[in-house]
Parts: C-alpha cells; sequence; structure tokens
C-alpha cells in the first residue's frame, strides 16, 4: 500500500520548498525518506520506489542517498538505536572495545534487533565529535562523549529501564516556525537559521546543453 496516497497536502508542502526544476525535486528525497522513516522506524523497498517515482528519479538512487547517510535504515531497528563511531579518533580512543562491550551485553548484532525489541547497533563513520572521543550516538536524538566500557554498562543500564539518560550533546534535525533549530524532542538547539531562504530555480547551475560533453 502506498504510504503518500492519502498524504498530498504533505507531499506538496516538501516539494514547495525546493526549485521546480527536475533538481529541485530530486532534492526532496531526503526529507520524503525521513518523513517515512519517521512513521514506520525503516525505509522497505517498496517506499523506496514511491518516493523514487515522486522525485523522478530510481530506486537505486534512492538506495545509494539510504547508504551514504547512517541516519536511514532499510531494516527494523530497536527502541534504542546506538550507532559507535569507528574512525580514527574514536578508534584510538578505545571505540573497538566499546563496540565489543556493547554487542556482547546486548547479544546483538549491526542489522539484528535485540529479542527484547529494545536494542540494535550499528557502527558509523565520524560522528563529529572527534574531541570527546569515543562516541555513542543514540537514535536521532544526541551524542554520548567520552563512554568508557563502564559508562557504557551504565547507559545499558538506564536503557533497559527506559530511563534514558540525557545525552551530553543534543542534535538538532529540524527548524521550527520560529527559525530555531530544534532536536527531535522539540528543544532548542543550534543557532537560528532566519538568514537562511528557499532555493529557487534561478541558484541552480543550468544543466549543460544536449549532446554536450564533459571536458576531461
Ligand atoms: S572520529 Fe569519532 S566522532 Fe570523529
Amino acid at each position: 500500500m502506498s504510504y503518500f496516497a492519502d498524504k498530498q497536502p504533505l507531499v506538496d508542502d516538501i516539494f514547495s520548498r525546493y526549485p521546480r526544476s527536475p533538481q529541485g525535486k530530486r532534492s526532496a528525497l531526503m526529507p520524503l525518506l525521513r518523513e517515512v522513516q519517521d512513521a514506520e522506524g525503516y525505509v522497505t523497498e517498496d517506499r523506496m520506489h514511491e518516493i523514487a517515482a515522486l522525485c523522478g528519479t530510481t530506486a537505486t538512487e534512492v538506495r545509494s542517498v539510504m547508504s551514504f547517510y547512517s541516519t536511514y535504515h532499510t531494516t527494523p531497528t530497536g527502541k534504542y538505536h546506538l550507532q559507535v563511531c569507528a574512525t580514527l579518533m574514536c578508534a584510538l580512543a578505545g571505540a573497538e572495545e566499546l563496540w565489543d562491550e556493547l554487542v556482547s551485553e546486548l547479544d546483538v548484532q549491526p542489522g539484528e534487533v535485540s529479542s527484547d525489541g529494545r536494542f540494535s547497533v550499528q557502527k558509523v563513520e565520524c560522528l563529529g565529535s572527534c574531541g570527546t572521543a569515543p562516541v555513542i550516538q543514540l537514535g536521532d536524538e544526541g551524542f554520548y562523549e567520552n563512554v568508557t566500557p563502564k559508562r557504557c554498562r551504565h547507559l545499558l543500564a538506564a536503557l533497559r529501564a527506559d530511563q534514558k539518560p540525557a545525552p551530553d550533546n543534543t542534535i538538532p534535525v529540524m527548524v521550527n516556525s520560529a527559525g530555531l533549530q530544534v532536536t527531535y524532542s522539540g528543544q532548542a538547539a543550534g543557532a537560528p537559521v532566519e538568514f537562511l531562504r528557499r532555493l529557487t530555480d534561478t541558484d541552480l547551475p543550468a544543466p549543460p546543453p544536449a549532446g554536450s560533453e564533459v571536458k576531461k
């Protein structure tokens, strides 16, 4: 069943944020993915085809965009999705030991959900908090920094009891009507963005003339 069939106003709103050109239409791919993932927890192959049709592109391109961003998932995740940064600074600060602690404590591997439905895990590239390595990100909510194996065990114990500790750093994921970046839970975070404006067709480079060749 189609996800967007009965959500035309939402689709119109998302497309209205971008130029009407084919390039602008493809820019809507990420917010459409976000919409499906927020509603269903992950994005199936059928949804990729649906989004591709809306954006005038292919499901292969949708999948390739998804594979670039660790925020999108193609399989179900647990109630608490834990992402461990495995890039150099975190690796030097003990991310491998942290990862081993996590998968052995939870008895879960990437792509799986723990038997109680609570946890899933993923290794990811640099989360942009290298100065506080090693880092664990919880869903789209925020980072826990300087995570030692002991701190990791405390974090898991709290999450098992559904007592989510406040992240050391929250992640702004949207902009509210007042032009403020806000987190997943609606808290203001980051700088105002009132100086930003919507792109128009004239902001985009003209496509190359049909039949023209790229010079090497
Ligand atoms: S290397 Fe881990 S946050 Fe940058």
